[in-house]
């Protein structure tokens, strides 16, 4: 996997750590900015499907600032727990879920996605938005995910993915090189952050390259969905 920075000696988890700490107060805005408020629908999307699920019991896993705890916590009789390294991203998290009374339902814990503090079989969903590719090791994420969840649990998936389109490909790769490079200079304090995102988005294993390596962990029944053009993917699949 790419590391934020090749040639540091600090680990990906601390510099992943620090850059999200960093941007932390401008994500959510930047977010809408660069995908033009999909993110949102694509959020609702994953709520949809979970709702379906009827969860009782479900983690958030790269929580950052709540946005896909909150959705779930909006579902009748689930409590969310969501975990992120990032305790400033967790901050903006916080305040949101106070803002909008969910503290009953949705709680949020600093925590390390490939070394999850809960016992095995718990969860009936756990989720993951944009995560996945910020991972030190993407297979022991993953395979912690499988732990935690329920035999029949399911997890979903949002991250971005490259369409596969060659038209839509070229679309793709000049906007990423010039839409989003000029709204991390405007609007961004670390503007390297999203040089690192572009980057790790470009070389991250999307489609069904994805599906092989959840399918090494263990997982079954795996659903792809793209969206806008592939540029982002949900991918739903059970614990078996
Ligand atoms: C792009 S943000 C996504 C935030 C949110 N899920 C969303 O969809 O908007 C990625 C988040 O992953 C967190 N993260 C990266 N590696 C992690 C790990 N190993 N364990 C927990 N969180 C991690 C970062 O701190 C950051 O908050």
């Amino acid at each position: 996997m790419l590391k934020p920075n090749q040639k540091s000696k600090i680990s990906k988890k601390s510099q992943v750590e620090k850059m999200f700490d960093t941007i932390s107060f401008e994500y959510d805005f930047l977010n809408g900015i660069m995908t033009f408020n999909s993110h949102k629908r694509w959020k609702k999307n994953i709520l949809n499907i979970a709702k379906k699920l009827k969860p009782k019991n479900a983690l958030d896993i790269a929580t950052g600032t709540a946005d896909i705890a909150i959705d779930i916590g909006s579902i009748p009789n689930c409590q969310v727990v969501g975990i992120d390294v990032s305790q400033k991203m967790l901050n903006v998290g916080r305040k949101k879920i106070k803002k909008m009374k969910l503290d009953e339902s949705v709680r949020l814990e600093t925590g390390d996605a490939e070394n999850l503090n809960f016992k095995d079989n718990y969860f009936d969903l756990v989720t993951i938005g944009f995560g996945v590719r910020n991972f030190q090791d993407l297979e022991m994420g993953l395979k912690e995910s499988f732990r935690v969840l329920n035999k029949d649990g399911t997890l979903i998936i949002l991250e971005t993915s490259l369409p596969e389109n060659i038209i839509m490909k070229l679309f793709y790769s000049i906007f990423t090189r010039t839409y989003i490079p000029i709204m991390a200079r405007i609007f961004s304090k670390d503007k390297s952050a999203y040089n690192y995102l572009l980057n790790s988005a470009e070389l991250f294993p999307s489609g069904t390259k994805f599906c092989n390596i959840l399918k090494a962990v263990g997982f079954a029944d795996i659903l792809i969905k793209p969206k806008l053009f592939g540029s982002s993917t949900i991918y739903v699949c059970k614990k078996q």
